[in-house]
C-alpha cells in the first residue's frame, strides 16, 4: 500500500472554476461531423439530421464550449462553402485529413447545433490559405446585426439574428510544417495581430486567441510564444496549447504521469507570456486556451478497430480515422490532466478536449447504430459536473514513481473545488499505482466535513485489466461503481484508492 497526505485549506485558493475549463471540440475530420452529430436518415435524427442520442450524451458530457471547424481543416477551408442552400454548396477537397468535403454541415448548422447542445461557439478562422479580409468578413457574417450585404446574406440564409459569437481562434497550429499555409512566428504574429485588428473592428466584443505551440515538444517552443504576442499582444486575449499523450512500448508508468509534462508546458507558456508583458509593459495579462488536448495513440498499429493514420488511398466521404478505443489507464490519464487544468484554473480559462464524437472522443457512434460512453466519458463529465465554485490548492506529500520520460511522479493526483454558496467540496483523485491501492489522509483546514455525498470509482472491473473498454458488443464495462471505505469527519477525510483508480468524493462541508 502507498501513502499519500494531502492538505488543502480553506483560505488558499486558486481561482473561481472556469466555466470554458470544459470545452470539446467538433472539426470536420474523419467521423466527427458526419455520423458523429450529424447524420440524416439515422433513426435518431431530428428535422435537421442532428443525432439525438448524440446530443443528449454531449450534454450528459458537460461540454461547455465548442471548438469548430478544425483543426488543421480550417487551414484550408472557406467558411462561405458552408453557407446558403446545402444544394449549391460546393464539393471540395480537403487536403488537411485526404477527405471529399461536401458542405452540407456548416456555420448556420453549427449554431443551430450548438443551441440545442447548450454549448458555446468557439470559432476558428482560416489564417492558412486565408488572411485578414476573410477574418473580418466572417464576423460581420457572423455577428453584425444587419444593413450590410453579409449581415442581410445571413438573414437570407434563415438566421435574422446576429449569431453573436465572442470566442475566435486566429488559425490553428501555425507553427506546425505540417500545416497548410504553415508560417514563421514573425508572418503569424503579424498576420495574426492585422486579423485581430480588423476583426475588432468589425466587432469590439469579440474574445481572440493565438496559436501557441502545437506540442511542448517543437523545436520552436518558447521562441514561438515569445514572437508571437511581441507582435499580437494587444490584439489578442489567450494563447493556445495543444497536447496529445499516449503509453509508447508498454512503459505505463511514464504514459500515467503525462499530467507532469501538462504542468510543465503550462507553467513555461505562462511564464513566456508574462516576460513579453513586462517588456512590453503591457497592463494586461495573456490568460491560456488549452485549446486540444486528450490521449491520441498516434504511433500504433493500424487496424480496423483502432484505425489511427489517415488513409491516402482515394478521396472519401467521413472515412474512419483517429477512432481511437480508450481503456481504464487511459481514463486515470485524462483524470490527472483534468486535474493539471483545473489546478492552473488561475490562468487556464479555456480547454478543449479533442474531439466530441468518434475522433479521439469520449462518444462513440456508429453510422445508422448506437452511440456509447468510452471510459474517457466519466472524469470528464463527472468534473464538469461537480467542479464548481473556487479551485482550492493542494499540497501533497505522496509517495512516488520513478518514471522513464518525466522523473518522479506523485502516485497520487488530486485537484479540490469548493462551492461555498451549497456548501459542497468535491475532490478529484487519481492512483497512479499500477499495482498497490493507496492510502490517503487529507487535511480539511478551515472545514468541517459533515456528510459525504458522493464516493465513486473508475477502476478495471473484478476479472478484467487495465486495456479493458467499453465496445459496440459491450458499451458499459468501465463505469464508475461505489469507492467503499470512505470516512470524513470533521477536518479530517481518509480514503483507499484502489490501484490504478480514478475516484471522485463530494462532501457536504462547513466552516471551521
Ligand atoms: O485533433 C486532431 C488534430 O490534431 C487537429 O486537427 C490538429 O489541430 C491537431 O494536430
Amino acid at each position: 500500500m502507498s501513502r499519500a497526505r494531502i492538505s488543502i485549506d480553506r483560505d488558499f485558493t486558486i481561482s473561481e472554476v472556469p466555466h470554458r475549463l470544459f470545452g470539446s471540440f467538433v472539426e470536420h475530420m474523419g467521423r466527427c461531423v458526419y455520423t458523429g452529430i450529424y447524420e440524416p436518415g439515422h433513426a435518431q435524427a431530428d428535422e435537421q439530421g442532428f443525432r439525438k442520442d448524440v446530443l443528449a450524451l454531449t450534454k450528459e458530457l458537460g461540454a461547455t464550449v465548442i471548438r469548430y471547424p478544425g483543426g488543421n481543416f480550417v487551414s484550408g477551408y472557406n467558411w462561405e462553402d458552408g453557407i446558403g442552400p446545402v444544394a449549391n454548396r460546393p464539393r471540395r477537397l480537403d487536403g488537411a485529413w485526404h477527405t471529399l468535403e461536401t458542405n452540407a454541415f456548416g456555420l448556420h448548422e453549427f449554431v443551430d447545433w450548438s443551441r440545442k447542445a447548450g454549448t458555446e461557439i468557439m470559432e476558428a478562422i482560416n489564417l492558412g490559405t486565408r488572411g485578414v479580409n476573410a477574418a473580418r468578413e466572417i464576423v460581420e457574417y457572423a455577428n453584425h446585426p444587419g444593413g450590410t450585404y453579409l449581415s442581410d446574406l445571413r438573414a437570407k440564409n434563415g438566421h435574422k439574428d446576429p449569431f453573436d459569437i465572442k470566442l475566435w481562434c486566429l488559425g490553428n497550429e501555425m507553427d506546425g510544417p505540417w500545416q497548410i499555409g504553415h508560417k514563421t512566428a514573425q508572418e503569424y504574429g503579424r498576420l495574426a495581430q492585422e486579423a485581430g485588428k480588423a476583426m475588432r473592428l468589425v466587432d469590439p466584443t469579440i474574445e481572440l486567441v493565438a496559436c501557441g505551440s502545437s506540442s511542448s515538444a517543437m523545436p520552436t517552443f518558447g521562441e514561438w510564444e515569445q514572437t508571437v504576442l511581441t507582435h499580437a499582444y494587444d490584439e489578442v486575449d489567450y494563447v493556445s496549447l495543444h497536447a496529445y499523450y499516449q503509453e509508447h512500448d508498454g512503459d505505463a508508468n511514464s504514459f500515467l504521469a503525462s499530467a507532469v509534462d501538462m504542468d510543465y508546458f503550462i507553467e513555461s507558456v505562462v511564464a513566456t507570456a508574462d516576460a513579453v508583458r513586462a517588456k512590453g509593459k503591457h497592463k494586461k495579462k495573456i490568460n491560456l486556451s488549452f485549446d486540444e488536448w486528450n490521449v491520441w495513440y498516434q504511433s500504433g498499429l493500424d487496424t480496423e478497430d483502432q484505425p489511427h493514420r489517415v488513409n491516402n488511398s482515394g478521396w472519401r466521404e467521413h472515412p474512419r480515422v483517429i477512432e481511437d478505443k480508450y481503456n481504464v489507464t487511459d481514463a486515470v490519464v485524462v483524470g490527472t490532466l483534468l486535474n493539471s487544468l483545473l489546478r492552473h484554473g488561475d490562468r487556464v480559462k479555456i480547454a478543449n478536449q479533442a474531439q466530441l464524437v468518434n475522433v479521439i472522443a469520449p462518444i462513440l457512434a456508429e453510422p445508422n447504430g448506437p452511440a456509447w460512453r468510452q471510459s474517457i466519458f466519466y472524469p470528464f463529465s463527472l468534473m464538469a459536473e461537480l467542479a464548481k465554485g473556487k479551485i482550492l490548492r493542494t499540497e501533497v506529500d505522496s509517495d512516488k514513481v520513478d518514471t522513464a520520460k518525466f522523473g518522479d511522479a506523485d502516485l497520487v493526483d488530486v485537484s479540490v473545488t469548493w462551492d461555498e454558496d451549497n456548501g459542497r467540496m468535491a475532490l478529484f483523485f487519481a492512483n497512479r499505482g499500477l499495482e498497490e491501492a493507496a492510502d490517503v489522509e487529507v487535511a480539511l483546514r478551515g472545514f468541517d466535513a459533515k456528510s459525504i455525498i458522493r464516493a465513486e470509482v473508475l477502476e478495471a472491473p473484478e476479472g478484467s485489466d487495465r486495456f479493458t473498454k467499453n465496445t459496440l458488443a459491450q458499451q458499459d464495462q468501465i463505469g464508475m461503481t461505489p469507492l467503499s471505505g470512505v470516512k470524513a469527519t470533521g477536518d479530517e477525510l481518509r480514503l483507499t484508492l484502489p490501484a490504478l483508480s480514478w475516484s471522485v468524493v463530494v462532501l457536504e462541508v462547513g466552516k471551521n
